[in-house]
């Protein structure tokens, strides 16, 4: 791929446990739980295929049945469906296979974001790869991804996707060290997972979508595990900087945190404002109940 191609190539780790939203995940996967009309991963696929991407992988875990089951043909269903001639029915659901080449691969423990990462390695042909982690639902135009990769043919290397939080809440995020290139671009100097705020380098947190070079899988191999335990993408990219460029770059639009239930709420209502007949019912329920 040269360095004008846009990217091609989505990878979703989806092979997290899920326990902040227990018991609601005991036996469903996070990313299958429903935000508005669409599992929480189908946003993040639209996203990616609205970027370009034509393949995507997810890294699975046990128990993840039935995300490979939704991205394939309900042939039972979509003949039910023609039967009872429910034409939107059929063309909406029959849509999903066909919105990119789907590919995965298993990650047998949960290991870590760094882990998983790595076992998309045989998956990634091309110089660089998208990694969409799909509890940040992004709501922008141009897409993020997008927006990252404007970058990335301006600039080469690997781009991390970057918001300014509140100086107190860094310890929630992997926090950049790096200097403004351009207003909301920056080289990438160093990295921390998670810091304490007060050995915070900045307040710029590294949100859930990345364009990274092939190369970082050669640093995934080499990291021992960090923070928790775990095999951390972080410390991963804090390696690669060293010998490759990594940029960041202060997306324009609005992150829902669905990795959280306070954040699922308000992308749900924040999805529901956006939408004619949905609008109509939260401003009703809202005055039904009398907080408006
Ligand atoms: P999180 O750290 O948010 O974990 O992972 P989680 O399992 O989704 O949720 P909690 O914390 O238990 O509630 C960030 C992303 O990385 C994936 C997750 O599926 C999620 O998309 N991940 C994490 C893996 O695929 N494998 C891992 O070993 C860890």
């Amino acid at each position: 791929m040269s360095d004008f191609e846009t990217i091609k190539q989505a990878v979703f780790p989806v092979a997290g446990l899920g326990t902040r939203f227990l018991p609601a995940t005991k036996d469903i996967p996070k990313e299958m739980l429903p935000l508005i009309d669409r599992p929480l991963i189908h946003h993040g696929v639209d996203e990616a295929v609205a970027s370009g991407c034509t393949e995507i992988v997810f890294i699975t875990g046990t128990g993840k049945e039935s995300i490979r089951k939704y991205f394939k043909h309900s042939i039972e269903l979509e003949k039910h469906l023609l039967n009872q001639n429910k034409k939107d029915l059929v063309s909406l659901i029959s849509k999903i296979p066909d919105l990119a080449a789907f590919h995965y691969a298993l990650q047998e423990e949960p290991l870590g974001l760094g882990h998983a990462v790595l076992c998309a390695e045989k998956f990634c042909s091309k110089s660089h790869f998208a990694l969409l982690l799909p509890d940040d639902v992004m709501i922008s135009t141009p897409t993020v991804l997008t927006q990252l990769d404007t970058v990335r043919k301006k600039y080469g290397g690997s781009i991390l996707c970057l918001e300014k939080v509140a100086n107190n809440e860094t310890s929630r995020y992997g926090i950049v060290d790096a200097e403004e290139v351009e207003p909301g671009i920056y080289k990438i100097n160093g990295l921390v997972e998670k810091p304490d705020p007060k050995l915070a380098p900045s307040n710029l947190a590294i949100m859930g979508r990345y364009i990274l070079s092939r190369s970082i899988f050669s640093h995934l191999k080499r990291i021992k595990p960090g923070r928790g335990g775990e095999f951390q993408l972080t410390d991963a990219i804090a390696s690669m900087l060293k010998s490759e460029p990594v940029y960041g770059c202060i997306f324009k639009g609005k992150r829902l945190d669905c990795g959280v239930r306070e954040g699922w709420i308000k992308a749900t209502i924040v999805k529901a404002l956006q939408d004619k007949k949905l609008r109509k019912i939260v401003l009703e329920t809202l005055k039904e109940e009398r907080i408006i």
